[in-house]
């Protein structure tokens, strides 16, 4: 929203598609804006991507406008068509509504509504919101209310269950924005004589630096030089002010044809930027950001990781690297399977709770219900002012960048960095490992950028096979020890990606199941450990290596550089620069993410906005 006649201000138009292009990896399902006009509210929306909806707007413009609303969806409730696009209108066109979220009573709110004489044309939850906020302001506004859209949101939101990030804008509320936040992500931006809001930072960041962090269950209102905070009963209530420190070139794809190229080639300083700042010059960790008493610390007896997707996988490399490190027993669970189990935690569990956007809804309640049982959470997360840090006890941030690619690549490296990190601190922490063994590691891990980067640079064979492979229809990947969760970050990229059955298996499991699913010509992927590492684990899975080759496999390897003795085994081997065992994920991934790029980008498939998915799933 901005005021008239100043210079430094914005057409809303402008400012919202501007904004929705920067948002529109969380969904892309369809996309849609309202602006509020001299002649009322005029409002367009389009299924599918964003493109889409620039069409429509070419084809029948809207007035000029200084107030307007914009959407991009990824459905929850109804098919992704152009009617259930938002915004949704309400109280006869006079009122537009978007929402993220679901509203988890909305069937009950419906035949209520029903009764009342509403009729809907979707079959959306955020149509039955508008309709509900529309009543609201009817009655609100008849009895003379001086600011019914602000008083009407925050009625309807004590009538909401689940959650929500609502915004509204009304006909007879000239110049005004308001928004209602439960369990979704939702900040403010403070312009001069504008003012801006969005699902995160990016949505206006080509227009403002400064920004305010919302609190749970808070109305917001938003005038070109006013912004108002409440709860939903109307106690007035505070924001976080923070600056935006990352510079939008950062948001954009830097030469690249896509953003996940750009974030796969990010990585050397993804992880070069985790480790930044956190050892002193003698290798020993300080990580002020794990503001946890130290007694407590060193009174955990068990960690439980909570992750989903590719963060989950972060969570395993984790487990392998904090257990042989710390001695404290580390479980890894799929936050979703966590949260309705009836697990066992407690104040003497420590809750790492790993996301990219900290803003995954299964991870969020997940975290909520570890601490309602006493455990302390850390979150592992890149991205500043998002919910499961504000959630949590302690945040270790991966400081990596936007991560904008829907499919995870430099964050997940980031992540097991942090994860290391923290496991090293814990170590250091209760006794199990002295400076010299810490100082090691951290030498290794600050090799880590330059050896990735090596990877990058000698990338074309990979690209190549990738190219060769496009018609594969099922693609099985193996790893042991840190390479299983490798495998199956592998396995998940080819999914999300190119849509190509893939599977990563456990290479000992093999033999008890999958290995019947190996046929003449069947392509495997085997990450092979450095014949250097702790015990047999390079003999055993050269092992696996032959079972499946006996059997008809296509073996393609990754493997350490030097260790020729894969070669015979192997149709293809990718080198990657010999390192410690446990810091190997760093590497071996790599190769993987570049394979699955490339083999999509083959069959001419968006890497960027895969189908289907979302990057931030702020639903449950
Ligand atoms: C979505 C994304 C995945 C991501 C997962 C967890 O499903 O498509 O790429 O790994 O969410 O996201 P988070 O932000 O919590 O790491």
């Amino acid at each position: 929203v901005s005021s008239d006649g100043t210079t430094a201000t914005h057409g809303a138009l402008d400012v919202v598609m501007e904004g929705l292009r920067r948002l529109e990896y969380r969904g892309y399902d369809s996309a849609g804006v309202a602006v509020l006009t001299p002649n009322g509210i005029e409002s367009r929306k389009k299924s599918g991507k964003l493109s889409n909806l620039v069409a429509e707007l070419e084809a029948r413009p809207l007035t000029a406008s200084l107030t307007g609303i914009g959407h991009t969806r990824w459905a929850t409730h109804g098919a992704p068509n152009d009617t259930n696009a938002h915004p949704h209108l309400a109280d006869n066109g006079r009122l537009a509504v978007i929402h993220n979220g679901i509203i988890e009573n909305f069937a009950e709110l419906k035949a209520v509504l029903l009764e009342q004489g509403e009729t809907f044309l979707s079959e959306t939850d955020t149509e039955v919101a508008a309709a509900l906020l529309g009543r609201i302001y009817q009655e609100l506004s008849a009895a003379g209310d001086p600011d019914p859209l602000t008083h009407a949101m925050r009625k309807a939101s004590q009538q909401l269950e689940g959650a929500f990030t609502l915004l509204a804008v009304h006909q007879d509320s000239p110049g005004i924005v308001v928004a209602a936040r439960r369990n979704s992500p939702l900040v403010v931006g403070l312009g001069d004589g504008e003012n801006f809001l969005g699902s995160d930072v990016s949505g206006f960041i080509d227009f403002t630096r400064r920004a305010v962090e919302l609190g749970q269950d808070q109305v917001v209102t938003i005038t070109p030089d006013d912004v108002v905070i409440t709860d939903f009963f109307g106690a007035p209530a505070e924001g976080k002010e923070f600056h935006v420190d990352w510079d939008a070139a950062a948001a954009e794809k830097g030469g690249y044809p896509s953003f996940m190229e750009k974030e796969i080639n990010d990585q050397p300083d993804a992880v070069a930027q985790t480790l930044l700042g956190r050892s002193d010059a003698q290798g020993k960790l300080i990580l002020d950001e794990l503001r946890i008493d130290e007694t407590i610390l060193r009174s955990v007896d068990k960690i439980v990781v909570l992750a989903c997707g590719t963060s989950a996988y972060a969570g395993q490399v984790a487990k392998y690297a904090i257990e042989h490190w710390c001695r404290i027993p580390t479980e890894v669970e799929l936050s979703h399977e966590f949260r309705y189990r009836d697990p066992i935690v407690n104040e003497k569990t420590l809750v790492v709770a790993i996301s990219q956007s900290g803003e995954t809804m299964d991870t969020l309640m997940a975290v909520r219900y570890a601490r309602e049982q006493g455990a302390k959470v850390v979150a592992i997360c890149n991205t500043n002012g998002s919910t499961i840090p504000r959630e949590s006890d302690a945040v270790l941030y991966t400081h990596a960048g936007p991560e904008i690619a829907v499919a995870s690549t430099k964050a997940f490296l980031a992540q097991i960095t942090a994860a290391y990190l923290l496991g090293l601190y814990l170590a250091q922490l209760r006794g199990n490992k002295f400076g010299d063994e810490i100082a090691d590691v951290m030498a290794d891990l600050a090799d880590m950028p330059a050896k990735i980067q090596s990877i990058l640079d000698n990338a074309d064979k990979v690209k190549k096979l990738a190219r060769d492979m496009s018609n594969a229809k099922s693609v099985l990947f193996l790893g042991r020890h840190v390479g299983f969760p490798v495998a199956m970050e592998g396995a998940l990229k080819l999914k999300e990606l190119a849509y190509i059955h893939a599977e990563g298996f456990a290479a000992g499991e093999l033999k008890h199941g999958p290995i019947a699913l190996i046929e003449d010509g069947q392509p495997v992927v085997v990450v092979v450990p450095s014949p250097n590492g702790r015990d047999s684990l390079h003999a055993k899975v050269v092992s696996n290596i032959q079972e499946i080759r006996a059997r008809g496999a296509v073996t393609i390897v990754i493997a350490e550089e030097g260790d020729t003795s894969v070669e015979a085994y192997a149709e293809h081997v990718f080198y990657v620069p010999k390192t410690p065992t446990l810091l190997a994920p760093l590497l071996t991934t790599v190769p993987l993410q570049i394979f699955a790029c490339e083999l999509a980008s083959a069959k001419g498939y968006d890497v960027d906005q895969p189908r289907n998915l979302a990057k931030s799933v702020t639903v449950e």
